[in-house]
């Protein structure tokens, strides 16, 4: 089965005092969700931004796909303020919560949809009895809390396992993803692909976010 490959490009590695216009810019270029990246200094060695800045590019940004990607610790605390911010896609970490269930039921029903995701030290196999329950997992391919890291290619084997259990379900991948290892990914069965530095700081982003969906050959 042929999946539809979506590109989610980080804004982490774009000019963050001109986050909408950066956002924009992303989706000019041809991105289909824009990956947002929330971390609360607790779950990651890193702060970012949450609701209230999500809120307001929410207002600029009426009709765009928010990836948002929540390294946070106590995700269930925050699923109603990033619903009622215009989160679309709220995907937390297996190794933050107690309750994986319990919190995909409340992003459920807050109306997003739900992500579980996996840091690079993670089994697969720990994250499995949730899949069926979510709209995508996210392997992480690399230690989450910085852009700009090295691919780390345990994230394949990873991704075919998925894969074989569950055909059609989104697998995204985030971390160290660039022109070189983008095809290895995806053959291995990733279908949201993640990119910050490698779409910011090419010369061409529009190009770059083709030949990463494959369509520019
Ligand atoms: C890392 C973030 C990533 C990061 C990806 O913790 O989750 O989304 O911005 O950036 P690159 O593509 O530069 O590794
Ligand atoms: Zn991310």
């Amino acid at each position: 089965m042929s999946l539809q490959i979506k590109i989610s490009p980080s804004i982490l590695s774009s000019d963050l005092s001109n986050l909408a216009t950066e956002c924009q810019k992303m989706l000019a270029s041809g991105a289909d969700y824009l990956h947002l990246d929330i971390m609360d200094g607790r779950f990651v060695p890193n702060f970012t931004f949450g609701p209230p800045v999500i809120k307001c590019l929410r207002e600029n940004l009426k009709e765009a796909f928010f990836d948002c990607h929540l390294m946070v610790a106590d995700p269930e605390d925050w699923v109603n303020a990033m619903k009622e911010a215009g989160c679309s896609l709220f995907t937390f970490h297996l190794e933050a919560t107690k309750d994986p269930l319990q919190i995909i039921n409340a992003i459920h029903s807050s109306g997003m949809k739900a992500g579980i995701a996996v840091n690079p030290s993670t089994s697969v196999f720990d994250v499995l009895p949730y899949l069926d329950k979510v709209d995508m997992v996210l392997i992480m391919s690399v230690q989450p809390g910085f852009g700009g890291q090295r691919f780390e290619p345990c994230a394949l084997g990873k991704i075919r396992e998925v894969r074989s259990r569950y055909p059609s379900l989104d697998i995204e991948v985030d971390g160290g993803i660039n022109l070189e290892n983008v095809g290895m990914v995806k053959d291995a069965g990733a279908t949201v692909i993640v990119a910050g530095s490698a779409i910011a700081k090419s010369d061409d982003p529009p190009e770059t976010i083709l030949r990463m969906r494959g369509t520019s050959e």
